[in-house]
């Protein structure tokens, strides 16, 4: 007899089968439990200690479970999940998670009965297509240049947020910011990178109304020699470098003998005419402010102050790069050879300014920015940290409305009629797979019922009678889905509901 072949370590457990499934559904569960109190308007905040030992409060699903640390893989599948919506989308990571969860959940008894899971994943596929095409009948087309209409939107999508209390100002700050970089690519289509181009700069103190989306940069940083260089210049000529003006040290460790003493007077007077060189080709184009990404030495200093130039060194590439697109310049690697079209001369005030401890120079006034800083004013970091997540979230829908002006409602609406069409057509489905589909249309209603949950109404006699409500043929589609969303926001005011005729 061969003797047994050892594939594993002798201590690894494994596992499979049917307990391996389980395993996994109860694990997505529990991270879909977690965020389940987080979604809708009348969610709570959770507050959550984070790996450097501060505090995040927040509610937004990608935020908590970026904070979790897990260690099954499941449910590490689960958190890629929200990240993907926040990278892709911005908004609605909590829903997805719940959404998820209560699939999976809804999974576990076909998996009872024996189902194979390619049945299932089949079914749910099917699901997805169906509720993809009802959405898309669903939606309807809004005008993105009415600004009420966008604001409407934008507010609703963060008025599950904490800054909700601070009415339009985020919703403002986030439509100010999107639209002033939003680039036109021909054939009515718009390009909007959030990530690049807009940096949102918090500078605790003030008060959260201070808050201004700038029509052009601000950075972290002050001129190199301040008693002697001017910190303020209208209509300044910007050049930007890359390349730093200082003499190259070698890339390695570099040794030079020198055998005469003179010798050491000419390294050093090469060194003196190579950045003198360096700066008069830079003077040449009467700049009033030079920035480098790298260092600026104390003779380079010298001669730009004497010429009367302002300058600023060790800027970020990130920033650098929205100066450009903020003042129309060009950065440059080599000095010799800058043009006139590099130099930025779109900008209409550059200032140093002091906020609290620090200086920040702005470059502001920009005749046309395509990049500009939205400046956060608030009374503590924590409290910041949370309103940048919003505004985040609000930019991101702002984007998408840009990019694909579609609508459909919210407060369940949607996801009932999803639901409630996903049943009727499981009826024509045949075979095993009958099932599976219509267990997936059953748990789109999770949504309208945490949300139920959530605001503390009875959940049972709210979902049988918003169920009731979808099913009436006599009801225009549009009709319904706007008395679901009063319906939901009615929970403040029971008045609405009765007139409603839903109670
Ligand atoms: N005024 C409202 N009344 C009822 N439901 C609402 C209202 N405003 C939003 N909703 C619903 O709340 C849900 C969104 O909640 P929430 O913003 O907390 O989570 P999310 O968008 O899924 O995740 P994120 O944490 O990324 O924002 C959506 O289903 C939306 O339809
Ligand atoms: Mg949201």
């Amino acid at each position: 007899m061969t003797a047994p072949v050892l594939v594993l370590k002798d201590s690894l457990k494994r596992e499979f089968g049917t307990k391996v499934h389980h395993a996994n559904i109860q694990a997505s569960k529990s991270v879909s439990d977690i965020l389940r109190t987080t979604l809708g308007p009348s969610s709570m905040l959770k507050m959550l200690l984070d790996a450097g030992g501060g505090i995040v409060v927040t509610n937004d699903g990608n935020a908590i479970l970026r904070e979790i640390d897990v260690a099954h893989p499941a449910a590490k599948s689960m958190i890629e999940l929200s990240r993907t919506q926040d990278e892709e989308v911005g908004d609605g990571t909590t829903s997805v998670i719940v959404l998820a969860g209560e699939l999976l959940h809804v999974a576990e008894s076909f998996l009872e009965k024996s189902y194979h899971p390619t049945v299932i994943c089949r079914a749910y596929n099917k699901a997805l297509e169906d509720a993809m095409a009802v959405l898309e009948k669903i939606a309807m087309p809004i005008d993105v240049n009415d600004r009420a209409t966008v604001l409407g939107l934008v507010k609703s999508c963060i008025a599950t947020k904490f800054t909700s209390k601070f009415g339009d100002l985020i919703a403002d700050l986030a439509i100010d910011a999107t639209t002033t970089i939003g680039v036109d690519l021909g054939q009515g289509l718009r390009e909007v990178d959030v990530k690049k181009y807009i940096k949102v700069e918090k500078v605790p103190g003030g008060q959260l109304e201070d808050s201004t989306v700038l029509k052009g940069v601000m950075f972290n940083k002050d001129v190199v020699a301040p008693g002697k260089m001017k910190r303020k210049i209208v209509n300044p000529r910007i050049i930007l470098l890359d390349c730093p003006l200082e003499y190259k040290k070698g890339e390695n460790q570099t040794n030079a003998e020198l055998v005469r003493e003179e010798d050491w007077e000419v390294l050093l007077k090469l060194e003196e005419e190579y950045i003198e060189n360096i700066c008069v080709q830079i003077l040449k184009f009467k700049p009033d402010l030079v920035i480098t990404e790298k260092g600026l030495s104390d003779l380079a200093c010298h001669y730009f102050s004497k010429a009367g130039v302002s300058a600023i060194r060790r800027l970020r590439k990130t920033d650098n790069n929205r100066i450009a697109k903020a003042c129309g310049a060009v950065i440059v690697n080599r000095p010799d050879e800058l043009q006139e079209s590099d130099v930025g001369t779109g900008a209409g005030l550059f200032e140093v300014k002091k906020i609290g401890d620090d200086f920040f120079a702005f470059i502001v006034d920009c005749k046309e920015p395509k990049a500009c800083t939205v400046l956060l004013r608030g009374p503590s970091k924590d409290l910041l940290n949370e309103v940048e997540r919003n505004l985040q979230d609000a930019m991101s829908v702002s984007r998408n409305i840009i990019k694909n002006p579609k609508l459909v409602p919210g407060g369940g609406a949607t996801e009932l009629t999803v639901s409630a069409t996903l049943k009727q057509k499981s009826a024509t489905i045949e075979g095993i797979e009958k099932w599976p589909y219509e267990a997936a249309a059953i748990a789109f209603e999770v949504i309208p019922r945490t949300l139920a949950q959530n605001c503390g109404v009875n959940v049972i006699r709210t979902m049988t009678a918003l169920q009731g409500k979808v099913s009436l043929r006599t009801c225009s589609r549009y009709r319904i889905s706007l008395s679901l969303i009063q319906f939901f926001c009615g929970t403040i005011s029971m008045q609405m509901v009765r007139m409603l005729g839903l109670e």
